[in-house]
Parts: C-alpha cells; sequence; structure tokens
C-alpha cells in the first residue's frame, strides 16, 4: 500500500491543487494532504479555515485525509511513516524551486522521493496568490477556485 503527502500552504485550495488531489486519490492508496502552518506567514485564510475549505472541496473523495504539520516536511514524513512527496509542477519558474526543494529535502533525508505531477494545461497559470489579487481588485475568479472557497472569500471582505 503506498501513501503520499502533498504538502502546501493552500491559502485557499484552488482548482489546480484540486485537480492534483484528485489524479494522485487515483494513482495512491492513500493520499495526505498536509496543510503548512507557517508562524511566518499571515495568511487570508488561518490554518483551520483552510483545512476547513480543503476538507468540504474534496468530501467525495474516501482515500484523501487532511492534516496539518509545521516545521520541516521531511520529519512531518518520517513521524507520519510515509516516503513519497507529490508535488505539482506548473511552469518551468515552478521547476526551479521544486528542485531545489526537492534535493535538499533528499539530502537531508534519502529514504523520503519527490514525485511530480504535470499540472492540467487549464491551471498552468493559477496560483492562490493570483487568485486572491485578482478577487481583491474585482476580478472574476469563477471556475478557479472551488464555490465554496468564494464564498469565504466574499465573507471576508
Ligand atoms: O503551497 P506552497 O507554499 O508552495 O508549499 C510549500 C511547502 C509547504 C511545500 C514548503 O514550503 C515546505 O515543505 N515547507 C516546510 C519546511 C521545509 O521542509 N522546507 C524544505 C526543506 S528546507
Amino acid at each position: 500500500m503506498i501513501t503520499a503527502v502533498y504538502p502546501g500552504s493552500f491559502d485557499p485550495i484552488t482548482n489546480g491543487h484540486l485537480d492534483i488531489i484528485k489524479r494522485s486519490a487515483k494513482t495512491f492508496d492513500k493520499l495526505i494532504v498536509a496543510v503548512l502552518n507557517n508562524p511566518n506567514k499571515t495568511p487570508m485564510f488561518d490554518l483551520e479555515e483552510r483545512v476547513d475549505l480543503i476538507r468540504q472541496s474534496i468530501s467525495d473523495l474516501n482515500n484523501v485525509e487532511i492534516d496539518c504539520f509545521s516545521g520541516l516536511l521531511i520529519d512531518y514524513m518520517q513521524n507520519k511513516n510515509v516516503n513519497v512527496i507529490i508535488k505539482g509542477l506548473r511552469t518551468i519558474s515552478d521547476f526551479e524551486y521544486e528542485f531545489q526543494m526537492a534535493l535538499m529535502n533528499r539530502k537531508l533525508n534519502k529514504e523520503i522521493e519527490t514525485l511530480f505531477m504535470m499540472t492540467n494545461s487549464d491551471y498552468s497559470y493559477l496560483s492562490s496568490s493570483l487568485v486572491k489579487e485578482a478577487f481583491r481588485f474585482g476580478g472574476n475568479i469563477e471556475n478557479l477556485v472551488p464555490d465554496i472557497v468564494i464564498q469565504k472569500m466574499k465573507e471576508k471582505l
């Protein structure tokens, strides 16, 4: 049985994340979506809200678990006894950053493998930060994030 961890900030979850989650849930026996609790950042949604939005967006997937972590991802993975990290890749600039991160993680723990899943081309430009920026200035973000996210973002305004 192979379990993978899909880590991220998910502030908030987008349809690009959701696509990776659905495809990973088909590929692996179990997927853990691990939400980073980063005290150095001020997110739009706090940890609990981010987890809740993910939970509501994936209620139809029964082999996906949501969890939180802080500190090093590899320490979290070791505690969970999981050795596959799944990452979505959108652009060349993603690749450069992810390449460094994957090698650093391997340096820290050589038992843990990072696997990359190519984005669905519909979402290759999509990021949580761009969604938030477009929304703040009144842009239409329909079809870019789950409806529940749009609803919660409206409540925040
Ligand atoms: O959605 P994001 O913000 O691009 O996700 C980045 C994340 C959470 C995957 C990455 O920042 C991470 O793993 N942070 C935890 C600290 C860590 O392990 N860093 C890598 C080795 S120094």
